[in-house]
């Protein structure tokens, strides 16, 4: 299969465009489409055989569900019958954004999206352009990051042609995400609320409309158990996480590098801004300055595919601090060093 390109401007969005991408997917094929995130692999979440190709196209088992986006509200009360009072505060404060609700699904919600489970997650996207395609399509978009499964999620258009380019029939181009994490899954229909997957909205910013919010276990426990982890958002280099801090974790990655380059790895290090200088002997790919949580959290995953694209063998990633977008960071890192 070819897969078309089609390059929209987000600041002046070609509604003729939208109404073709559209139409591929009221046909029932798959589109990626930017979002304020990382870039979606989208399909009609009403059409089943549909969204079986997005699992197909990624190499996703079924038992991973995806998350169906909107344009409209309303469309919450058609996906969902059951939608807490809580539920519509959290919509009203972050929405369009990049938080996902987990509520119990409707009947027009079928297995496959959900993966079987009774509930159905749902966001509605800060992206003129996805939007635009939803509103165009007249139908929920089912749509996980449009990476290969296990992957890095892909935050340029070229990072999804990279991973499915000949495997899905369009691509829209709407140049860099802006968050460049994935939203937060918050799952609503437990009091507390709880985090499943930390993400574009912080769970400090959660707090600040909801009160009391809980993390999932894995959260809690800071993945310290990596015999538990599945791996995520791998490269393909063997990623080395420093959680270290200050002087200790320059350290320990100055001699963990010099390790691995004896052995003649090619072997990089992801720093923050800060500490720079202080790798002069090895190739460094800087994320952005440690307070920078928000610059960090957009260059991540473009960093890690960068590495990966020029060859390199091993990665050391210096840790970052735990709260805002750096817990989302610090989730991400955790599983793409854990073993394969
Ligand atoms: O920012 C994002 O969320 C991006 C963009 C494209 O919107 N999408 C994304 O989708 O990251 P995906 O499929 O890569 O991740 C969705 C996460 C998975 O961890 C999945 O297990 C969880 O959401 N999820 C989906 N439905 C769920 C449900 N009913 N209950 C619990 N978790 C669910
Ligand atoms: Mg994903």
């Amino acid at each position: 299969m070819k897969t078309k390109i089609l390059e929209i401007n987000p600041k002046k969005i070609d509604l003729a465009k939208i109404k073709i991408a559209a139409e591929e997917i009221k046909k029932g094929n798959l589109v990626a489409f930017p979002t304020e995130t990382v870039y979606g692999l989208g399909a009609d979440a009403l059409n089943e055989k549909a969204v079986a190709k997005i699992f197909q196209a990624k190499g996703r088992p079924f038992n991973d569900p995806l998350i169906a986006h909107i344009a409209d509200i309303k469309e919450l009360y058609r996906l969902s019958k059951q939608v807490p009072p809580i539920a519509l505060k959290l919509a009203k404060a972050f929405w369009p954004g990049p938080l996902t609700l987990v509520l119990k699904k409707s009947e027009l919600v079928s297995g496959i999206v959900t993966a079987d489970l009774d509930t159905v997650a749902v966001r509605m996207p800060a992206d003129n352009i996805a939007l635009s395609l939803i509103r165009e399509t007249k139908t929920p978009i089912a749509a996980p990051s449009a990476n290969l499964f296990g992957k890095t999620s892909p935050t340029t258009a070229q990072h999804v042609v990279d991973d499915l380019g000949g495997k899905i029939e369009m691509i829209i181009d709407g140049g860099k995400t802006k968050v460049g994490v994935e939203s937060t899954v918050l799952d609503v229909t437990v009091e507390p609320v709880r985090v499943l997957r930390a993400g574009g909205i912080s769970v400090e910013k959660l707090k600040e409309v909801i009160g009391q919010v809980k993390m999932s276990k894995e959260l809690e426990e800071g993945f310290r158990s990596p015999g538990m982890l599945n791996s995520h958002y791998s490269p393909q280099a063997k990623l080395i996480l420093v959680e270290k801090k200050g002087d200790a974790q320059v350290e320990e990655i100055r001699m963990l590098a010099s390790k691995y380059i004896v052995q003649g790895l090619k072997v990089g290090i992801m720093a923050k801004e800060e500490n720079q200088n202080k790798y002069d002997r090895f190739e460094v790919k800087v994320i952005g300055k440690g307070t920078e949580l928000e610059i960090c959290a957009a260059n991540l995953f473009a960093i890690l595919r960068n590495f990966d694209k020029e060859g390199f063998e091993i990665i050391i990633a210096e840790g970052l601090k735990e709260h805002d977008l750096g817990l989302a960071i610090m989730e991400r890192l955790r599983k793409a060093a854990a073993p394969k």
